[in-house]
């Protein structure tokens, strides 16, 4: 499913960026990404979506160290 139309970034993207991202900031990464940087809808609707689940996943992996 496509997450940012503006830049063409699926949701598959961002999570493989993430799991393979040195950066421990979600922000950061997706900033990377290019995701947002037109018109600002995906920061709108679709990326609190996946912040939201990335967050629960953190809290049932106490191993992981990424920050969003
Ligand atoms: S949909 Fe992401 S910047 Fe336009």
């Amino acid at each position: 499913m496509y997450i940012c139309i503006c830049k063409g970034i699926t949701e598959d993207k961002i999570r493989s960026a993430i799991k393979h991202s040195h950066s421990p900031n979600t922000k950061d990464i997706l900033k990377k990404l290019g995701v947002g940087t037109d018109c600002g809808t995906c920061l709108l609707h679709s990326i609190d979506a996946i912040i939201a689940e990335i967050k629960s996943k953190n809290k049932s992996d106490k191993t992981s160290s990424f920050k969003v």
